[in-house]
Formats: structure tokens, sequence, C-alpha cells
């Protein structure tokens, strides 16, 4: 099958397109997927650098990847009909059925044997479905995480990223009042999401005191450069802030200033759950995720580049 293969950490060029790569094949509670669509996340190239080993380790060669769309083309023992037994949980999934989740052997390929996924309404492309997961899944994670609720304040860094907007969204629909940070050009974007927009760098805290006169309640930084100290002084300042309502998924110096990073997919039953409720809410409009471009899978090193400018409005998709 046709795959992106890296074999040592490094830039962009590490990457490989190859051909001729041996196809997964789906062990005892397993299912394989034909891939339609891939979501590039910058996660892919952090992992390609080698920067997040403690997280996810990586045995070579890898096949960089996280979240796809496609189709499930073969199933291993104890899966058909029902999840029981089947290790992981696949209730009730056939060959042909349409399904968009996580993957463990790596999405940059034509086929993959899957994690957590959920059915693909048939309204939804492929490569809207591809864009979803971890979006979804990392934006209500860390919402749940800081407890903020309906009537509440929320400043989110990093609003127009793909996870920042899907928390916007989700965090809108709630009730909540959204501070969010973003470049210049992407505020009019967090106006239409319901956000209100600041620019961030220099005098950060002030403009998001303007914005919120009442004061802010809780912090979700999906963006990092720096911003935690600028949390804690949001919520009171170092000695009063209750950091418990203070998460970060960018920030890597979280444990410094006391503040949870978050970075492990929660609970695969209730994830499921949450997919499918979220993969319905963008049939109906509801929940969108941006899309930046749609690129051929060979050009994946393009594609991380592009992602690594720290500035894509939207989600980059791969198609095998
Ligand atoms: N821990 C986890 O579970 C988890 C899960 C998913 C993602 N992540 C991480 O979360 C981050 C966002 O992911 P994503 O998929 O949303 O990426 P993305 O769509 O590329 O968004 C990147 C965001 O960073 C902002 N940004 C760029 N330069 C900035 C600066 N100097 N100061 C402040 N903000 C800046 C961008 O704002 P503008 O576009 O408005 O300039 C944009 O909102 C990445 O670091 C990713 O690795 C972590």
């Amino acid at each position: 099958m046709e795959a992106i293969v890296y074999e040592e950490f490094g830039g962009p060029e590490v990457l490989r397109h190859a051909t001729g790569v041996a196809v997964p094949e789906p062990g005892p509670g397993e299912v394989r997927v034909r891939v339609a669509a891939v979501g590039v996340n910058p996660v892919d190239w952090k992992r390609r650098y080698g920067w997040v080993e403690e997280f996810y380790p990586t045995t070579f060669p890898a096949v960089p990847g996280l979240e796809f769309a496609g189709t499930v083309d073969a199933i291993g023992e104890g899966v058909e009909g029902s999840g029981e037994g089947s290790g992981e949980g696949f209730p009730g999934l056939a060959v042909g059925d349409e399904v968009l989740g996580w993957t463990k052997t790596g999405a940059y390929a034509e086929y993959v044997i899957a994690g957590i996924v959920a059915p693909k309404p048939a309204e939804l492309s492929w490569g809207a479905a591809a864009s979803l997961p971890v979006a979804g899944e990392t934006a209500q994670r860390v919402l749940d995480l800081i407890g903020v609720r309906e009537g509440e304040t929320l400043f989110l860094h990093g609003a127009a990223g793909v996870v920042g907007s899907v928390a916007v969204q989700l965090a809108v629909a709630a009730g909540i009042t959204v501070v969010g940070s973003a470049s210049e050009s992407n505020h009019a974007y967090l106006r239409e999401l319901g956000a209100i927009p600041v620019a961030y760098g220099e005098g950060l805290a002030e403009r998001v005191r303007a914005a919120a006169p009442d004061g802010v309640d809780a912090v979700f930084d999906a963006a990092g450069h720096g911003v935690l100290p600028v949390a804690i002084e949001l919520l009171g300042g170092e000695g009063t802030a209750d950091k418990r309502r203070i998460a970060t998924i960018a920030s890597t110096d979280a444990a410094e200033y006391g503040i949870t990073f978050s970075g492990v997919v929660g609970d695969p039953d209730a994830v499921r759950a949450a997919l499918t409720a979220q993969a319905r809410q963008a049939v109906e409009g509801t929940l969108a995720v941006r899309i930046a471009d749609t690129l051929p899978l060979k050009e994946a090193a393009r594609a991380q580049e592009l992602s690594e400018s720290g500035h894509v409005r939207g989600k980059l998709v791969l198609l095998p």
C-alpha cells in the first residue's frame, strides 16, 4: 500500500512517500479501515522531531498521523455484530461501514488498524469527518477538566486554531462567554463563532480584562507561546488563582506553574459517544471545522511544514 514513512527523527525531509508497504492485518478484536481522508495535526510534526516521546513513544519505521475517516475493510475475530469480547469494542461494526476516529498504526496510509472509531454520517464529507476526532475530543476534554459552566466567562488562548475554534463553538453552545485570542486576520471569524476576539502578544491581560470587565472564570490554553503567567494573572495572580480552572494542551512547561497539561485521550466509550454526537452536530451545521487545504498524501511533508508555520487557517487534510 501507499504510506508516508520515516525512520529517524528530523525535519520534513525524513518523511518518505513509500509504495509497497505491507497492509496491516487486523488481529483478534481489531478492525482495519481503508482510509479516505487524513487530518494533519501539529503533534504529527512534533512526533517527527522526537519532541513528544514521553507521551507518544515512536517505533521505527513510523507512519505519522492520528486521525482519519474511511471504510471498514476487514474485521478480526470477535468483532462482528457486537463489541463484546472485541477488546477495543466496536459495537455492531461490519465491513463497508464508514467511520471516523483514531488509528493505532499511523493515519498517513491507505489502510490503518482502527483505535477508537464512531460511525460517519453519510452526509458528512470525508475531509470534514477526518478533521473532527482530535479537535472534538481535545476541546471537550479540556472544557470538562476546567469545569467551565453556563453563565461563566472563559479565556481561550489560540481560539481560531482548529482545537480552539471547536472549543469556542462547544463553549458558546453551552452558554459560556468566550474571550478568544487570535491573529487580527481571524477576529471576524471568532466573532462569527460567537467569541469576543483579542489580539495576543504584549498587553494580552489588559485586553482580556477590557473584553471581560467582570473577570474570567477559567482559561484554556490551546496555543502555548508563554501564556501561562497571563492565565494565572487573569485568575487573581499567584497564590490566589485556582489553578484547577486553567489547563493547557500546548505549553510543555505547565508543571513549572502548577498547571495541568492535558494530553491523554479519555475513556474510549465516552470518547466514541462524544464523537458520534459531534459528527451529527457537524451534519446539522452546529459544529464546524474549517478546512484550510486538501493535499494528496504524497505531499505530507509540505502539509506538515504548513502546519508548523503556526497560522494555517483550519485543518489540513491529506487524501491517499
Ligand atoms: N495535548 C493535546 O491533547 C493536544 C491535542 C491537540 C492539539 N494539541 C496542541 O494544541 C495546539 C493547537 O493545535 P491545533 O490543531 O488547534 O493547531 P492550529 O490549528 O495550527 O492552531 C495553532 C494556533 O496557534 C496560534 N498561534 C500561533 N502563533 C502564536 C503566537 N505567537 N501566540 C499565540 N498564539 C499563536 C494560532 O493563532 P492564529 O492562527 O490566530 O495566529 C492558532 O490559533 C498545538 O500545539 C497542538 O500540538 C494538543
